[in-house]
């Protein structure tokens, strides 16, 4: 069966919505490892509930961002991934693992990208003043969040909202949308073609 790894660094709700879809059947994949960068994620906790092999590995352990991903890279191939989730993984790794898995790593990002990069999407978009904001899952490419888009859906900034509310709207589409890639994603499904990736 194919095999996926999911990085994560906070609380793993989106790492949670794919371990229920593999549950129900959805996704027709078998989750190989959870990898988070911080001791204390809950991710990890969900990880164990659902009898999923762990890893961490702090960043401060490592002199370099490239020798960070090489071990999360030699992490993830020794589990047996044919291909990798970013789901609330707030590090960013170096181009050595886009060469190791060309195309197979699924990242998703709070925002309509290209708007709002990084790692405070959510606040930003407040700041701003949008009245729309979103989601959007890709592929990873050697920019941050700038590969191939695979989905994107809007979600409104309602007035009144901070951060906390708006990212908890977000969160609720995302949580929806990853699973339905990953389970696309493990009958190999999509075709990419430069930026754009076909549902075949
Ligand atoms: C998600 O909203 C994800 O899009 C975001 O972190 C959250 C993780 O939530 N990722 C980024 O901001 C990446 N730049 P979770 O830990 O509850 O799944």
């Amino acid at each position: 069966m194919t095999r996926f790894a999911v990085l994560a660094s906070g609380a793993g709700t989106n790492l949670q919505a794919i371990l229920d879809a593999v549950a129900s059947g959805q996704i027709a994949a078998e989750p190989s490892l959870v990898l988070t960068d911080r001791p204390n994620a809950k991710a990890l906790d969900r990880a164990q509930a659902a009898g999923i092999p762990r890893a961490v590995l702090p960043f401060k352990d490592f002199e370099s961002r490239e020798t960070f991903t090489d071990a999360v890279v030699a992490e993830v191939k020794s589990s047996g991934a044919d291909f990798v989730v970013l789901a609330g993984f707030m590090r960013i790794l170096a181009p050595a693992a886009c060469e190791a898995y060309p195309n197979a790593i699924i990242n998703t990002h709070p925002s309509l990208l290209p708007a709002f990069q990084g790692a405070s999407a959510v606040a930003e978009a407040i700041a701003y003043g949008v009245t729309v904001t979103g989601c959007t899952v890709h592929l990873i490419d050697e920019e941050l969040d700038h590969g191939p888009i695979i989905v994107q859906e809007a979600v409104p900034v309602l007035p009144g909202d901070d951060e906390e509310s708006l990212h908890e709207r977000i969160k609720v589409v995302e949580h929806r949308l990853l699973p339905e890639v990953v389970a696309n994603f493990a009958q190999g499904r999509y075709r990419v073609d430069g930026r754009h990736v076909a549902l075949t």
